[in-house]
């Protein structure tokens, strides 16, 4: 018997990275998965096969790309009329962007802002409705250390996350009377696709003021999501938890 056993538990962005870590953790704990994924591919469909199978659960798909925004209506249209109870959110899916202050436009800062924050207003706006229905719900928003320090050259990916702490904040405080907990997770320097943004040399620094002196793993990030969704955790909302080795 497992915490998760029947829960369902929303993941964005499971296909790879930090989420596709997530999907496995919650899998292995019991859980049912619905994912929403941007790429739809033979490979990822097999790997979710396999991990129904082998963990004894059932994982509903659905594709959108959280910047055509009209496309993500529709499909938050279709979970929610299609999975009634929704336990679990974990808004992960995100982009990662360098520029300098002067050589970001606000097209690009918008085209950020577009995935990184707009579209998890309207995740979160949709499944809450739905979490209100069931007086209960836990919402964890992927944060990240660039939203909370200021880091020169990421102007439009630290402020889309420190925008993402703030709307985890304000929507901790407006549901917490009807039971629904709401999260940010910041990560340091996790080794995935997107923590190979950085250079080498721009990594080798960061790992230098980091206190355990190496990068994060996936693994890392999806326990204590795991732990955050759980009753262990159910005095705990609208915080931001710092998972980065000590920074
Ligand atoms: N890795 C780090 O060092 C780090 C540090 C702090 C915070 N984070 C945060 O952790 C989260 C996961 O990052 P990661 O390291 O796992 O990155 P990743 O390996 O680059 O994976 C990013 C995920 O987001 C999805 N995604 C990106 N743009 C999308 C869009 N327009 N529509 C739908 N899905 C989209 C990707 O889908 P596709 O496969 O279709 O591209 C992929 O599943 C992000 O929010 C990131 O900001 C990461």
């Amino acid at each position: 018997m497992h915490e998760f056993d029947g829960k369902w538990v929303l993941i964005t962005g499971a296909n790879r990275g930090i989420g596709k870590g997530i999907a496995e953790l919650f899998a292995r704990e019991g859980a049912n998965l619905i994912t929403l994924c941007r790429s739809h591919s033979s490979e990822t469909d097999s790997y979710l096969s396999s991990l129904e199978q082998r963990c004894g659960i059932q994982i509903k798909r659905y594709y959108a790309d959280l910047s055509d925004h009209d496309v993500l209506n529709a499909t938050l249209k279709s979970i929610v009329s299609e999975n009634k109870v929704i336990d679990v959110l974990v808004n992960n899916a995100g982009i990662a962007f360098g520029a300098s202050f002067l050589m970001t436009s606000v097209k690009k800062l918008k085209e950020v802002f577009e995935v990184n924050y707009f579209s998890q207003i309207m995740i979160m706006q949709m499944i809450v409705k739905s979490m209100l229905k069931n007086r209960s719900g836990v919402i964890l928003n992927m944060a990240s250390v660039g939203g909370i320090e200021t880091n020169p050259g990421y102007l439009a990916y630290g402020s889309s996350k420190a925008a993402l702490i703030y709307a985890t904040k304000c929507l901790s405080k407006e549901v917490g009377i009807y039971g629904i907990r709401v999260n940010a997770i910041a990560p340091g320097l996790i080794e995935t696709q997107m923590g190979n943004y950085k250079s080498e040399d721009e990594k080798d620094k960061v790992v230098q003021r980091t206190s355990l002196r190496r990068t994060g793993e996936v693994d890392d990030i999806a326990q204590m999501v795991l732990y955050l969704s759980s009753d262990k955790a159910k005095y705990i909302t609208g915080q931001v938890i710092r998972v980065d080795g000590g920074r």
